[in-house]
């Protein structure tokens, strides 16, 4: 369970890197590892993007944990490319469970996925896993959705 105080603090941090001297994506790398090495229930964190070259195709970016063989998801697949498609928070208290998944460590047991707009158009998505069952909830949701709000600019 995460909480407020710590919440208020991160996002404190990351309006500070946002405006940094960094590049874009020093930033996004520096934002997920804050983001992992802080909350005990992230066990991976990282930005999908949208690719403006493909055709509703997502790109990995930045990311903080283990590597992933998904580095291309295309709208519909798995959950993140679910969320992409009907651009809304998608929270997994399961991932065993789902039949549209994309597991890249068997270890992940929950999964929460918040898109990420400008302009009123998706332009990413904030996906963390955790290697504990139902791990997020509307805290985390809200929380994100203020990390994608802050970062918008910079994707
Ligand atoms: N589990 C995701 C794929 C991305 S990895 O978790 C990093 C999905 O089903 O979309």
């Amino acid at each position: 369970m995460i909480r407020e105080n710590i919440c208020s603090n991160l996002i404190r941090k990351i309006g500070v890197i946002v405006e940094s001297e960094k590049d874009r994506t020093a930033k996004l790398q520096t934002i997920c590892d804050l983001l992992k090495n802080n909350i005990p229930h992230y066990d991976w964190v990282g930005f999908y993007l949208v690719d403006k070259k493909a055709e509703r195709e997502l790109i990995l970016g930045p990311y903080s944990g283990e590597p992933t063989e998904h580095t291309r998801i295309k709208f519909g697949q798995g959950i993140c490319g679910q969320a992409a498609d009907i651009e809304k928070t998608f929270i997994i208290d399961d991932v065993t469970r789902e039949t549209n998944y994309l597991s890249c460590n068997a270890r992940v047991k929950s999964e929460i996925v918040v898109p990420i707009f400008r302009d009123n158009a998706l332009i990413g998505e904030l996906d963390i896993d955790s290697h504990t069952p139902a791990a997020f909830n509307n805290i985390d949701e809200d929380f994100l959705v203020r990390i994608g709000e802050l970062t918008a600019p910079i994707i």
